[in-house]
Order: C-alpha cells, then structure tokens, then sequence
C-alpha cells in the first residue's frame, strides 16, 4: 500500500506578503564590487553612458547603496498575477532517494511565462514606460526571459522586439510563438535586421547565435530607433535586485516550515535566479548572521565560474557594453547549443563573481545527461517538468541529498526551481529516446577563448 504522507508539502504566502521592496546587497557586501568601466577611457562609468540605453531610475538603482529600493504598486499590482510563490517540501523526491535530507524547492514556474523573468521584466516596463520609452528590444536564450518581457509589455503597453538565439529559435519554436501572442516580434539571431547580424552571417552562414551576438544586436537596435530602450534578463545588478523577492519570500517561508537551510543552491547562467534566492539569506549572513553552503549550478558547456577567468571583458560578442569585471570564458566564446539555452553565456554577473572570488559561495558544473536524469527523477515524484536550465540545481541539489544519505546527515537544502519546461519537450524527448550528448568543453577551445579577453593597462 501506497505511504499516505500527511506532513505539510506547500508553503504560502498571502498576497498581502509580497515584498514591499527588493533587497540591495550592494548595502551589505564585506567590500564594493568593482565598477564597471568604460572601454574608450578606461575610466568608471557614469549615470550619462548608460543613459541612452536604461531609464534614469534603474540606472540610480546600480548605483543605489541603500539596502532597500522600494518596489512600485504599479509593479507590486501585477506580482499580484502569480506572486507570492509557493516553496514546496520535496517529500516525495527525498523519499525516492531515500535521503535524510530534507529538500525544499521554491517554484517560479507558476508565473504566467513559466519563470522567474517577470519579476524584473514587470520592473523594467514599469521604470520604462513611467520615462515615455515605447519600445524595448532585447535579447532571448531558451526564449523564457523574451516571453517574460513580451508579456510585461502587453501589462505595461510597450511594443517588444526580440533578438532570439538561432539554436533555441529553432529548438523551442512554442517560445516564440507564445512571445507572438503576447505581441511582441521575434528574429532569430543572428538576423538581417542588425549591420552586426549580416557581419556575422556573411562570416558564418547558419551561426547558431550566442547571447553574446544577440545582446549585440539588440543594442544596435536600440541606439538606431527613437524611442527605443534596451532591456536584459539577467547579468546587470537591477535585473539581480528585482529577483530578490524570491530570496525574501522564502526566508518568510522557511520560517513558516521552522527550518533553516544549511545549502542553498541554484542555477546559474547570467545569475539572476540565483542571486535572486541566495542574496537575501547572503545579506543576513554579511550582516553577522549564520554562515550557509551556497552553490552556483552551471552548464559543462559554458562553464564561466569554475573554468573562466576573473577579469574586465565585454558583455557582448560586438564589444559595445561597458568592461565589467566579471568571470567570462571570453565574449567571442560561442557554447555548444545544449538544451540549457537560458546558460549559455560567457560571463557571469558582476556581483555574483565578486561573491565568488571572497570565497562566500562555491561553484560546479554539470553535464546535461546528468541534469535531465535529475529532471526526469524529480518530474515522477514532484510531478512538475522543470525548464533545461533549474535541473542544473536539481543535479546539484540530488548530488548533495545522496552525499547525506552517505554520512547520514539530516542538511536542509533549498533551491530554486525557477522554470517550468513544458514549452521544452523537445529536449525530454531527446534525453528519453537516448540521444542527448555531453558537450564538455577541451582545454584547447577554452584556451583560445580565453585569449580574446581583454587585457587592461595597468
Ligand atoms: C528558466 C530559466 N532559468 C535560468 C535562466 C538563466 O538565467 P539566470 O542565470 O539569469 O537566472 C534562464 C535564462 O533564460 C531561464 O530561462
């Protein structure tokens, strides 16, 4: 007979409970990240450089040290579609592991774009169109971040324009029709519509893209239409800020559940996810509170924390960001196009590498045949497909469960699911029919992709 599992498995929040506002670590760090420079002077930036591309407020939100930045009720008002989000005990993936560990995972797939991106999408259209912009161009991954700006712009009344990876746009093409809906417009990238898109088309026709690429002709884009600003799912410290309404719900929760977490894992591709859950508890940490195992998840295949170098580089393949000091695998590195396409990107944010290198939180990578067999594990007991990208946290997270039912240790872990993946099918398909491949990366290509790193005088 069936064990009927009686224990509480879902943790909610009333609306009323919504963060009031998002948490700035900048206040709280043990020393400042270094500021991002600009690659004419050499020089920090200024609020003027970044101007022609962000509005004026989430611009001051960079430079903000202040520990909270209040949350506008236009913003708080449309969190109200799917916000709070659940944290649920994984009673039944612990029991299946057979693990002493207990595993809480807190799900951002109910949004109405399937992930964490809303929560900062929602901001930057707000910020956005509160300074008169009326349309936003962007880049897009696995698709997710592009939905989640497609639909804050219908919330918001933005038109959007999408620069979306040519792998992802030929593996998810439910991404882009679900971003049509919304009423956005979407381009593969590499695209005709950018000088820099027919540059690297002519070099390289049937590039498969890279964030890289797209991010390069989103700017273009934006700088070449009037009233056109650019917008980024991840990387820059605003995107990071906006998604610590998932670290603070989940601290509430965990308080609801009377534990506290020994390891906090997430997914890491630009880091948004993960900092959005791991800031907050990072921040009582630096402020003399208690010490957590905080792990960066991240694809074999661009491998930007454990294998990258800790340097100023570009943000885009075209060079046309400010140098931000960050770990990068170089900006001309083009991963191979695994599932993950949310990852696959050569840098890592700015404040999360900075984190990284004071030696507060530990980094791994993760082969993808190991992360959808984690996927798959998860799927038959929670029941929830997770997107390609969280089941780098799920592979880490059984990783960790398994280490415990060795040494017997009852850790409590808490990661974030920051995806649903049932636009993703594709990809299952492929693991389940036993054809998904590693990629791996050789030193050999790592090292030439490393030699494209900016070297700074002095
Ligand atoms: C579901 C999902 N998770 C994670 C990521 C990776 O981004 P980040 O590291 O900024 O959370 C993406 C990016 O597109 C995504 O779509």
């Amino acid at each position: 007979m069936a064990t009927v599992l009686t224990e509480r498995t879902r943790y909610l929040l009333d609306e009323d409970r919504i963060p009031r506002a998002w948490y700035n670590i900048a206040a709280d760090l043990p020393s400042p990240a270094p500021p991002p420079l600009h690659p004419g002077t050499g020089q920090p930036i200024g609020p003027g450089d970044l101007a022609p591309l962000f509005p004026m407020e989430l611009i001051k939100q960079v430079v903000s040290q202040e520990r909270e930045v209040e949350i506008p009720d236009p913003v708080r008002d449309a969190y109200k579609l799917y916000r709070p989000s659940p944290l649920h005990r994984a009673r039944r993936l612990e029991k299946a592991l057979d693990t002493p560990a207990h595993i809480y995972y807190k799900y951002e797939g109910g949004s109405p774009s399937g992930s964490h991106k809303p929560n900062t999408a929602l901001a930057q259209a707000y910020f956005n169109k509160a300074e008169g912009v009326t349309r936003l161009a962007t880049e897009t991954g696995a698709g997710q971040w592009g939905s989640a700006l497609a639909f804050a712009g219908a919330a918001f009344d933005l038109e959007i324009k999408v620069f979306m990876v040519r792998a992802s746009y030929d593996q998810k093409p439910y991404r882009r029709i679900l971003m049509e809906t919304y009423g956005a417009s979407v381009v593969p990238s590499p695209s005709p519509d950018t000088q820099y898109g027919q540059k690297v088309l002519a070099e390289t026709p049937g590039h498969t893209g890279s964030l890289g690429v797209a991010i390069s002709e989103a700017i273009e884009d934006t700088v070449t239409h009037p009233g056109t600003k650019y917008s980024l799912g991840s990387v820059f410290d605003f995107v990071l800020l906006h998604q610590t309404v998932i670290g603070q719900e989940s601290i509430a929760q965990m308080d609801m559940a009377g534990e506290e977490p020994d390891v906090i894992i997430g997914c890491a591709g630009g880091g948004s996810n993960f900092a959005g859950l791991t800031f907050p508890w990072l921040g009582q940490t630096f402020r003399g509170g208690r010490k957590y195992k905080v792990i960066a998840a991240e694809p074999e295949a661009a491998p930007s924390l454990t294998r990258g170098v800790y340097a100023y580089d570009f943000g885009d393949t075209a060079k046309t960001t400010p140098l931000v000091k960050m770990h990068t695998l170089g900006s001309d590195f083009i991963p191979e196009p695994i599932h993950a396409g949310g990852l696959r990107y050569h840098g890592m944010a700015p404040l999360i590498s900075h984190i990284y290198e004071l030696g507060l939180l530990e980094a791994i990578a993760i082969e993808q045949t190991e992360c959808f067999a984690a996927a798959i594990t998860f799927a038959r007991t929670e029941g929830i497909v997770p997107a390609p990208e969280p089941t780098h946290a799920l592979a880490a997270t059984i990783r960790e469960a398994l280490a415990c039912k060795e040494s017997g240790e009852d850790k409590v872990i808490v990661t974030a699911l920051c995806g649903h993946g049932l636009l993703d099918l594709a990809a299952y398909e492929e693991y389940l029919g036993g054809q998904m491949v590693d990629s791996g990366l050789s030193d050999q290509d790592l090292a030439s992709a490393l030699a494209a790193v900016p070297v700074l005088a002095g």
